[in-house]
């Protein structure tokens, strides 16, 4: 079956984006970006796309974005996954974010760092329980037998007393950026592009043509 897309377009009207509104540090406007989504209902708001590379080719997939700190864009997942080893051979990684609502995107580009574990443990121990459990049972990325081979390790795991800790495979990583881009829909294509870089500790702004 094909699609013709051809005729789908939107015009962009919502916002702008002008270089007398912006902060000189990009992470107090991607707060305040950040807010706007979460004040519009955007369902998922933190729900990024994670890029890796392996031997030259790229991997995306969706993961949550669990806090901002001074450092950068955290996220949680399984060290020993496809993206956790991808990182460890090469930590040069990219996020992008879309937030359809407020026809905005945001693309960040940069290394990973794995977290402390004291800062691994502490948000492990912070989610549910389902989660902890699925988290210590699943071998994520791996290829597995059936869906049963996986609901019957949660069910072994559940008749047993075992501690529920968080496993060396499991934690966090802090995306640090080297570029952000914020951009900004607009009428009849000619889009806000702002990208800030950080050269030599300062976040240089520029903006880019649609
Ligand atoms: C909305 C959404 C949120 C997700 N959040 C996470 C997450 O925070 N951490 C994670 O490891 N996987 C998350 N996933 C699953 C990943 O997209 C992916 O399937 C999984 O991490 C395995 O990826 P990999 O094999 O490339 O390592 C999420 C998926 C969706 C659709």
């Amino acid at each position: 079956m094909e699609l013709n897309l051809n005729n789908n377009r939107n015009n962009y009207t919502k916002s702008e984006l002008h270089e007398d509104q912006l902060p000189l540090h990009p992470f107090d406007l991607f707060s305040n970006w950040y807010k706007q989504a979460e004040e519009s209902s955007v369902y998922d708001a933190n729900a990024m796309v994670l890029s890796t590379v392996r031997e030259n080719k790229p991997s995306s997939r969706v993961v949550l974005l669990k806090e901002l700190n001074k450092e950068g864009f955290v996220f949680y997942t399984n060290y020993l996954s496809r993206k956790g080893s991808e990182i460890k051979n090469n930590n040069a990684v990219a996020l992008n974010f879309y937030w359809r609502e407020l026809e905005k995107q945001v693309r960040i580009e940069g290394y990973a760092v794995a977290l402390s574990s004291i800062a691994s443990d502490a948000y492990f121990d912070s989610r549910p329980l389902e989660s902890r459990v699925s988290a210590i049972i699943s071998p994520q990325s791996q290829i597995v037998p059936s869906r049963r081979f996986l609901t019957e390790k949660l069910e072994e795991f559940n008749a047993k007393s075992n501690p529920i800790k968080r496993p060396d495979s499991w934690g966090g990583f802090v995306v640090v950026p080297e570029s952000i881009e914020f951009w900004q829909g607009r009428a009849d294509r000619l889009h806000d592009r702002i990208v800030y870089t950080h050269i030599s500790g300062i976040w240089k702004i520029h903006r880019l043509a649609p």
